[in-house]
């Protein structure tokens, strides 16, 4: 084997991948990262242009349900560890159309997990030689705990309690990871994060959502009474902590990501509203284009992550608060659609 790690990436050209590899490239200059990202309508490579040309990372089109094209690529490039992204990843999506969510999510990651078995190990529970350090890490997600009421936090003992297509299929991922662990001492690890939100986060889900519409002069579209609360973690956060539990996270371990930050949509809405009522003014306030729509079905109420595993055991904690982290994600937001931000935002005005 070469003496550059190379490690498979899977659905970086997505939200969280795309500010998952630019980071982790200037971090590890010693590894070789492929991504392999079938281009679905969540995947964009304007996302990675930044490191499209260098020489540490190779993009390959491709399904992770595809058995012979993961396994050339475990062959050609002699892959050492896997970070699996790709999913599909839209709850609302997963309710108008279920089927694609169990293909990709189940029988994607189950296609992954087990080529990497048959390519690293010789046998449940013995490594080839020469594969000893390589490493599967699953992201998913906290929704696979279900929804909490007024109290309480998602800890990793709380029990699977999936209520929409898109987390009944993340929790089925989780489980095929689980059982590669015990039944052939596979290297896993999982973490399962809270709601992320930053740059490069696609049009459909709330955050985009809101800040589009408002510069559209649109309706923003809250769901029911929008007092659902989601624990939001800024994307680098996230990345931060995907990197310590790969590189230090304990074999066959489960590591909740949270940023201690719950907030309902109410708030958020009224927050970017608010943010962007200083940085692009007119003459009425954004918050006034905030409407109410039918909910979503089986809407979960709060998410919540008690992130004391991954802070004590790994010393992750997030950098950034949803105060913080918004303003900058506006900014990047406001760029994209060519929004010329007409006054700084000064974080001491208090909104
Ligand atoms: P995303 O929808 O923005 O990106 C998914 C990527 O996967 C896209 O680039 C898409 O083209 C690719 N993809 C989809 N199906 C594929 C297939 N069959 N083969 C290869 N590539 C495929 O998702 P995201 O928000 O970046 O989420 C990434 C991961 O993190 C997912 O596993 C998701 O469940 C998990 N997660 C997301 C959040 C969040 O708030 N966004 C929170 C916790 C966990
Ligand atoms: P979303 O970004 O879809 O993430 P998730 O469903 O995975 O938590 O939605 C975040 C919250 O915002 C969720 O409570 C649903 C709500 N929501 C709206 O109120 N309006 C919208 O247009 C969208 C997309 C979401």
């Amino acid at each position: 084997m070469s003496s550059q790690k190379t490690i498979l990436l899977t659905g970086c050209a997505g939200f969280i991948g795309s500010n998952f590899v630019p980071y982790f490239l200037e971090k590890y200059p010693e590894y070789h990262l492929i991504n392999l990202d079938l281009l679905t309508y969540a995947g964009n490579l304007k996302n990675l242009m930044e490191v499209e040309e260098s020489s540490h990372y190779t993009f390959i089109q491709g399904n992770i349900c595809d058995r012979e094209l993961i396994e050339k690529l475990f062959d050609k490039y002699a892959i050492q560890g896997v970070i699996h992204f790709a999913a599909e990843s839209h709850v609302d999506n997963s309710i108008k159309n279920p089927g694609v969510f169990i293909e990709t999510n189940v029988n994607g990651t189950f296609v992954l997990i087990d080529v990497a078995y048959k390519k690293w190990m010789e046998k449940p529970f013995l490594y080839k030689k020469g594969y000893e350090k390589c490493r599967f890490h699953h992201i998913s997600t906290d929704e696979v705990y279900g929804t909490l009421g007024e109290e309480g936090l998602f800890t990793e003992s709380t029990p699977y309690a999936p209520n929409s297509p898109y987390s009944a299929s993340k929790a089925g991922s989780d489980m095929i990871i689980r059982s590669y662990f015990h039944t052939y001492g596979m290297n896993t690890i999982i973490t399962n994060c809270s709601n992320n939100y930053g740059p490069k986060q696609h049009d459909e889900k709330l955050i985009p959502t809101i800040i589009r519409n408002a510069l559209e002069g649109k309706a923003i579209p809250i769901y029911g009474d929008g007092k659902n609360i989601r624990d939001w973690l800024y994307v680098l956060d996230h990345c931060t902590g995907i990197d310590m539990a790969y590189h230090r996270g304990r074999v066959g371990e489960v590591y909740n990501i949270g940023g201690r930050n719950e907030r309902n949509n109410n708030y958020i809405a009224k927050k970017v509203c608010e943010i962007l009522d200083i940085l692009v003014p007119k003459n009425v306030s954004y918050t006034k284009q905030i409407n109410y729509v039918e909910d979503r079905a089986g809407h979960d109420r709060r998410y919540a992550i008690d992130a004391s595993k991954i802070e004590d055991e790994l010393g992750w904690s997030a950098a950034e608060n949803f105060e913080t982290g918004i303003v900058k994600t506006i900014e990047w937001y406001l760029g994209k659609y060519n929004c010329h931000i007409t006054k700084k935002y000064e974080s001491e005005i208090n909104l």
